[in-house]
């Protein structure tokens, strides 16, 4: 496989600090042995995460100048609102600081406690918000799913048959909403197909509940519907857009992804005016005054732009072929990842490329500092750290998988610099192992991963 050639030329450009593995060591070491807590300067190739780490085209940075920073009505609000409905089809927005943000605003003005909200599967944040109100976040992944190996069309899907089971069951008339996450970015960044969002949105309007999107990454779902979806291959992409948008009540936006921009986000509902004034009044309180909700007007702008930019047909097919193409660069590498390759990200297996390493030493922990000790390369563990410890045993938890995620910032790296990621790869595995595991050291009571010392078992690798 050749790397994807990029449709666009580089007209500024940001240093990147080159660093010896002796500089990466102290750096580590440092950070108690947690790549969130290493600073930017010292990681070559940052593939932490793809959100809000885009970079922006020249029409966003001109379209930054139009920005109207009028407290109220601004024009950029109105070309904001004018875009999420020409693309998305929403003609109600209330946007938000981020992502986040525009979950607050959602599940503050529904959520009751004791209520169970279904999902493909929730992304943490959206979790978190459904936990605090005293909900609950109930995953219900399709089986294929839970199979990293399998290569499977659609493995972001829904699990209807489960759906319906919860929805006619006892536990049914707590549901109002029915949630699904397109990609999916818990599952590997996995696609929901055109089939499932309509299969889903018919047993949800049946029984009543309201069906919401959380679209973060659309363009790139649009994307993979028209590439395995029988029958749209030939479909606009604007179009597959609108048909996956069709049966939503609402949407909730990250516009840290699929709309290029650095913060951002929004709630945008379709028909029902009187829950949009709803969702008006909580945003008034959290994120700001309708008109700009925690954003300045020249964010407003720049993810108007965004929003169209993602669907050009040139820029997606680059964008879905460089993250495959550092898929294929781990496989030759000698790991195991989750197949398909998602939309934004490579899920490497840990559990299957470092398997002496067991759960209990925190495998994916281990492969992710390795990368950045060999390479510079920064990825995120998901496995065991993340997944923190069970709030009434105090015990580890191990989910199924133990996985380091290796996120593409959009437009940011050409492809020689992502092969940095297959390089760091075969060096740890030319020595796998010698790869030891991790103790936990220090540790936060919740959200561990971000603020955890932990240290090697092998102590050699520990400054004297
Ligand atoms: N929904 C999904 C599917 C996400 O992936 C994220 C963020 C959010 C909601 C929250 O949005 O960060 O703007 O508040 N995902 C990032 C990631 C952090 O690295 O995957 P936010």
């Amino acid at each position: 496989m050749r790397a994807p050639r990029e449709p666009f030329r580089i007209k500024m450009v940001e240093p990147v600090r080159l660093t010896t593995r002796a500089e990466r060591e102290e750096a580590l070491a440092r950070a108690g042995w947690n790549l969130f807590q290493v600073a930017a300067r010292d990681v070559e190739l940052d593939l932490l995460t793809d959100s809000g780490t885009g970079a922006m085209s020249q029409t966003q940075w001109a379209a930054l100048m139009l920005g109207d920073e009028s407290y109220a009505g601004s024009q950029s609000f109105e070309r904001f609102r004018e875009t999420v409905k020409d693309v998305l089809g929403f003609p109600f927005v209330v946007p938000a600081h981020q992502g986040r943000g525009a979950e607050g605003v959602f599940f503050g003005a529904v959520i009751d406690p004791g209520e169970i909200v279904p999902s493909n599967a929730h992304f943490d944040t959206t979790r978190a918000h459904i936990e605090i109100r005293g909900g609950v976040a109930l995953d219900l992944p399709v089986p294929e799913a839970l199979d990293p190996a399998l290569d499977a069309p659609f493995k972001g899907n829904m699990d209807v048959e489960r759906l319906v089971e919860l929805l006619d069951g006892e536990d049914g008339d707590t549901v109002s909403i029915v949630m699904l996450t397109i990609t999916n970015n818990a599952g590997g960044g996995q696609p929901v197909s055109l089939a499932n969002i309509r299969e889903v949105a018919a047993v949800t309007r049946e029984r009543g509940k309201k069906l919401v999107l959380d679209i973060a990454r659309f363009a790139e779902n649009a994307w993979f519907v028209r590439e395995r979806e029988a029958g749209y291959g030939k479909t606009p992409l604007g179009e597959i857009v609108h048909e996956m948008m069709a049966d939503a009540d609402a949407v909730l936006m990250s516009a840290k992804k699929d709309a290029i921009a650095n913060i951002g986000g929004f709630v945008a509902v379709g028909e029902d005016e009187e829950f949009f004034h709803r969702l008006q009044a909580r945003g008034v309180v959290s994120e700001g005054f309708p008109t700009y909700g925690g954003l300045a007007g020249r964010d407003l702008e720049v993810i108007a732009v965004g929003l169209r930019e993602v669907l050009e047909e040139s820029y997606l097919r680059y964008r879905i072929q460089q993250v495959a193409y550092v898929g294929h660069l781990l496989v030759e590498a000698g790991a195991s990842v989750v197949e398909p390759v998602g939309g934004h990200a490579v899920y490497v297996d840990a559990g299957a490329t470092v398997p002496h390493i067991p759960a209990e030493q925190f495998p994916g922990w281990a492969l992710a500092c390795s990368l950045y000790l060999a390479g510079g390369v920064r990825g995120a563990e998901i496995g065991s750290v993340m997944a923190g410890r069970d709030p009434l045993t105090g015990e580890n938890r191990h989910p199924p998988l133990e996985l380091v995620r290796l996120a593409v910032p959009r437009r940011v790296y050409t492809s020689r610099q992502l092969e940095q990621a297959g390089d760091a790869m075969a060096a740890t595995l030319a020595d796998a192992e010698s790869l030891g595991g991790f103790e936990m050291v220090e540790e936060a009571p919740v959200l561990r991963h971000f603020t955890a010392k932990l240290a090697p078992l092998d102590k050699r690798l520990t400054p004297a």
